[in-house]
């Protein structure tokens, strides 16, 4: 008898050939109307599925994992990070939890480097100039619209795993001298090829920056990493900018440093309690102190449907008796 096609239950609309493969492979039940999930959406999803295919929008907590069924075996998550998954909960009850790493590196990284340009040389201001009032414009001005040269600056990296080195690469194409706090010290050559300055004290590292990138993932260690008496040590004309998770800096903090110009800029393309954005944040965009994206980082057609990919691959895998390549291990928490 054939066996019976495991029930996956996704949270969002996903790319259309990654659908289509799902509905091939699975019996999958999808969101095509891309409706986000309640809590008690996805308590019945956890009480019913299989597989769970959830994404950074759901937040999977202890009550909602509480509720799971004996059939859930797997959290598969359309997603890099997964601190919105309570993961600990999920492997305590035997639920294996993957994610989809590797494959929105260089989007992202990309975007944090068009953050690090965008920010000191005032391209959202400029290109809001044109669109909002051509009138205003009177031509070019030796002393009008002055930014910041990034050449030969210091960047700051603060979390040096695969984005953090995929930012790096870039910003040293940019004359940009690199520095990095991590975990742990990178191997010399790869140290070597990026010429890379490691600090182990974030403290003494954001002291002497002129451009802060937060490239690590949002952990319970990384909660408010940079904290308001971090974001003090910064120097008044540094840049910071973000792209990893709003968590990871003391938003409010920093939001108090920018109005009162204790800090030159930031790029935000993520914020502590999304999708909730700090109105005084919305006003600095307004004054041209801060760039704000909507966490499109890795929103790139391409990446997402490799993210599908390997979503598809660590449920086939999971399925058909083996270990899934991405499992989210305690240690990586
Ligand atoms: C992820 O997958 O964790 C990213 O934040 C999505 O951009």
């Amino acid at each position: 008898m054939a066996r019976r096609k495991p029930l996956v239950v996704v949270t969002r609309k996903l790319p259309d050939t990654v659908e289509t493969r799902m509905r091939e492979l699975f019996d999958a039940r999808l969101n095509v109307d891309d409706v986000p999930m309640d809590h008690a959406a996805l308590v019945e999803a956890v009480r019913t599925a299989d597989v769970l295919v959830p994404t950074v929008t759901d937040k999977i907590d202890s009550a909602v994992m509480s509720q799971a069924g004996e059939n859930l075996r797997l959290i598969a998550s359309f997603s890099n990070g997964v601190d919105h998954i309570d993961v600990a909960s999920a492997l305590a009850r035997g639920i294996t939890v993957t994610n989809t790493p590797g494959v929105l590196t260089e989007d992202t990284a990309d975007m944090t480097m068009a953050l690090i340009l965008a920010v000191p040389r005032r391209l959202a201001e400029g290109a809001q100039i044109i669109t909002s009032d051509p009138e205003e414009w009177n031509g070019w001005a030796p002393t009008w619209m002055l930014g910041r040269r990034i050449w030969g600056k210091r960047l700051g990296i603060v979390g040096m795993g695969r984005i953090g080195q995929a930012v790096a690469r870039r910003a040293k194409a940019f004359g940009l001298q690199i520095h990095y706090h991590n975990r742990r010290h990178l191997p010399a050559a790869t140290e070597e090829a990026l010429e890379a300055t490691y600090w182990d004290s974030l403290d003494q590292m954001l002291a002497r920056m002129d451009i802060v990138s937060v490239n690590c993932p949002h952990t319970p260690a990384t909660y408010h990493l940079l904290s308001a008496r971090r974001l003090k040590l910064l120097k008044p004309d540094a840049y910071v900018v973000n792209t990893a998770r709003g968590e990871v800096i003391d938003e409010n903090a920093l939001t108090r440093m920018l109005e009162a110009g204790e800090i030159a800029g930031a790029g935000l393309d993520v914020f502590e309690h999304e999708p909730a954005v700090n109105p005084k944040l919305v006003k600095l965009a307004r004054q041209g102190k801060v760039v704000l994206l909507p966490h499109m980082g890795s929103a790139t057609l391409e990446g997402r449907i490799d993210m599908g990919e390997k979503v598809i691959v660590n449920i086939k895998t999971f399925m058909d008796g083996h270990r899934p390549p991405d499992r989210v291990l305690p240690s990586m928490l």
